[in-house]
């Protein structure tokens, strides 16, 4: 994308009328340049109009990101030094694949990257993440662990856990998370979080968790997503800024991945269970690649499996797959 696309919504992120030739002044550009440029803008998700006379408006305010507010937002009510640095882009591929590179670079632990814009977002499963400019928030951290990649079982429900707290403090209600790592609210995506690992056996390994918030999706960008889905903006009566809600999901990340280090998933399994949007219910297991079969969810193992029931009365753990419940008008 552009650079200039995005210097030019910052100038109209309030939604108020603002005039093409101003920006095009303030931006050193001709006004077709400015005007080639904000035509994109439908690319990222975002409606601009244009009326003669009065000169550009954005169909909705756009809350971009504000690095300092993120980082203060993480110190908040804490004396030690924040143990993740977030870095805010306009636009990567993806934050995840980045994260990765620079993992292999050699970054260290707590290295965060957020993007106001991804260009080829990773889903699970290799789907793509659907988002749009201000609608959403896209983030990676990346960790490094002493313990071996093989013991990180349990990691994916622990970080899921974290982003549901940090939701539940946003005043999102009825706030759940679904196996392996999913938040929903009603049965409907919250957020998704994509965890992906290497490393030694015996350790030292790394992880880069990836999460994707819906926070205002526009109707257009929501219509898109081929599952049930809510927006932080229709789960809380009082929405906090995408900053102030990225620093919050940070704070919690940061302490579920140091707890996690010291005690693994173990100690958080009962709250886990007691958030579980499908304990005990009936679901469709999706595995990788397999035909898809029934089962009753029962438990989740300390290692992060989850224990199912099958029609024959046979117990099964899993450690990947997808879930869906059984009649039910939304499946998430
Ligand atoms: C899922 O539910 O399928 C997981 C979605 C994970 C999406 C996030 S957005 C930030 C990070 N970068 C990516 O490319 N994916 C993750």
């Amino acid at each position: 994308m552009n650079p200039l696309t995005f210097a030019a919504l910052r100038r109209l992120a309030d939604g108020r009328f603002h005039s093409g030739e101003a920006i095009a002044r303030e931006l050193g550009r001709s006004r077709a340049t400015l005007s080639e440029a904000l035509g994109h803008a439908g690319e990222l998700g975002v409606e601009v109009f244009s009326v003669r006379g009065r000169g550009y408006r954005l169909a909705a305010p756009v809350d971009f990101l504000d690095a300092g507010a993120v980082a203060a937002e993480m110190a908040a009510g804490s004396q030690a030094a924040p143990g993740i640095h977030v870095q805010v882009v306009d636009e990567v591929d993806s934050t995840s694949s980045r994260l990765l590179a620079l993992a292999a670079a050699g970054a260290p632990s707590g290295t965060c990257l957020a993007a106001e814009w991804q260009s080829a977002g990773r889903g699970r499963r290799g789907r793509a993440w659907i988002s749009s400019l201000g609608g959403s928030i896209t983030f990676s951290v990346l960790w490094r662990f002493e313990r071996g990649a093989g013991h990180l079982g349990g990691l994916s429900l622990v970080a899921g856990l974290a982003v549901a707290r940090a939701l539940a403090a946003c005043g999102a209600r009825r706030v759940a998370v679904k196996w392996p790592n999913d938040v929903v609210v009603d049965l409907r995506k919250l957020a998704g979080l994509l965890v992906e690992t290497s490393g030694e056996m015996a350790g030292p390994s790394v992880a880069v968790i990836g999460v994707g918030l819906n926070y205002r999706l526009p109707e257009a960008v929501r219509d898109r997503i081929d599952q049930p889905v809510l927006d932080l903006a229709r789960a809380t009566p009082d929405l906090p800024s995408r900053s102030v809600v990225l620093g919050r999901m940070l704070r919690e990340l940061e302490a579920a991945l140091r707890g996690f280090e010291r005690e693994g998933f173990a100690p958080l399994r009962e709250e886990w269970l007691a958030t579980h949007a499908y304990q005990g219910r009936p679901v469709r297991v999706l595995p990788a690649g397999e035909p898809p079969y029934e089962a009753v969810v029962t438990d989740v193992g300390p290692d992060g499996t989850l224990l199912v029931t099958l029609p024959s009365g046979r117990s099964m753990a899993l450690s990947s797959a997808e879930l869906s419940l059984r009649g039910q008008k939304a499946e998430a």
